[in-house]
């Protein structure tokens, strides 16, 4: 098959997302109507300019202006709109399954309580399901900028909505804020039958992602990418196949990767690692789930075996029962 070819096919295989921020995926064309609606002021004039500030330079430059998009969602339609447009986005790409992190902290800290976004959340969920059979299921992230403390607070105040909720994570500023720092709301979090994520080595050294994996039991490592520079670090993942959930596009819009060409993600697969492909924060970084497998095919010597490998991990590494796991691969052809 050539590239085109390899686009076309990987376009309509049933995926998996399993590292995707809901506020991430805010169009500056809701992020300008929402802002319109809530008279919320924002430096941008149009959806030209909005576009126009996404060049980062590193994980902080990005982070400053998603939560400053985040500040337009207010109530709860708001919410049931993000959480939509991002479901029915999964439908156009054949993303059959997703695990979709949400940052309660960046609400709760502006005075939204979890009523109000869990409501929007679920409303669009509850409708995509019974529109299309749409599969998901939330992962509640823990902001690491943040104190303990304050990660602690939004478990309690999440007890009224666990059963909607699988896992918990960690997301935001990396360097200076290692896992180590939320041991014991991991621990909280396992205890209550949680599962647990947490993103490691993004920017931050492979020491993070032992730290995840060995201090808070993690599941899965989000990105994961710097684990490369750790030998032993890599016998060890290849050894207990912890997913990694890569993110191409995001990690060339935050240069962790200069250039695509340069992404290691295919080393990590060749090594034998657990290696998915994931969209992280879309709307910022030029791409949903199918233009991450299209900007790999553009730009690494991908084969199809590799990509059937990649799609296969998405539901290995997911938190699918065993038995919708093996009906979602058969259709993998
Ligand atoms: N929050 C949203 N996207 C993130 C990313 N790529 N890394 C850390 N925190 C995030
Ligand atoms: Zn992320």
């Amino acid at each position: 098959m050539n590239k085109e070819e390899l686009k076309k096919w990987v376009s309509v295989q049933p995926k998996v997302e399993l590292h995707l921020h809901i506020e991430g995926s805010l169009e500056p064309e809701l992020m300008m109507e929402l802002a319109k609606k809530h008279s919320v002021e924002l430096p941008y004039q149009s959806i030209a300019e909005v576009r126009q500030a996404y060049d980062f330079q590193d994980l902080q430059s990005f982070l400053d202006l998603y939560y400053l998009g985040a500040s337009v969602l207010i109530d709860e339609d708001d919410f049931y709109q993000l959480m939509w447009r991002y479901l029915c986005q999964c439908r156009a790409d054949n993303v059959v399954h997703a695990e979709i992190m949400f940052d309660p902290q960046t609400h709760t800290e502006r005075g939204i309580d979890f009523s109000v976004f869990m409501a929007g959340f679920k409303r669009a969920i509850s409708q995509a399901k019974q529109e299309w059979g749409q599969s998901c299921l939330l992962i509640m992230s823990f902001l690491r900028h943040l104190s303990e403390e304050s990660a602690i607070d939004t478990l309690k105040a999440a007890t009224p909505y666990l059963s909607d909720i699988t896992a918990v994570g960690l997301d935001s500023s990396e360097m200076g804020n290692p896992p180590e720092k939320f041991t014991e709301v991991f621990k909280m979090a396992k205890a209550l039958g949680l599962k647990r994520v947490a993103h490691a080595g993004e920017e931050g050294p492979p020491a993070y992602i032992w730290g995840a994996v060995k201090t808070l039991d993690v599941h899965r490592i989000d990105h994961g990418v710097r684990s490369i520079e750790d030998p032993a670090l890599i016998e060890f993942l290849v050894e207990s196949q912890h997913p990694l959930t890569v993110c191409p596009l995001s990690n060339t819009k935050l240069k962790v990767f200069e250039h695509m060409q340069q992404h290691n993600i295919l080393t990590l697969l060749d090594l034998g690692l657990l290696v998915t492909v994931n969209a992280d924060d879309p709307s910022y970084f030029g791409g949903y789930l199918n233009d991450n497998y299209h900007a790999l095919i553009d730009n690494l010597p991908i084969e199809r075996s590799q990509l059937k490998q990649l799609l296969i991990n998405g539901f290995k590494a997911s938190f699918l029962a065993e038995n919708l796991t093996e009906t979602w691969l058969a259709e993998i052809n």
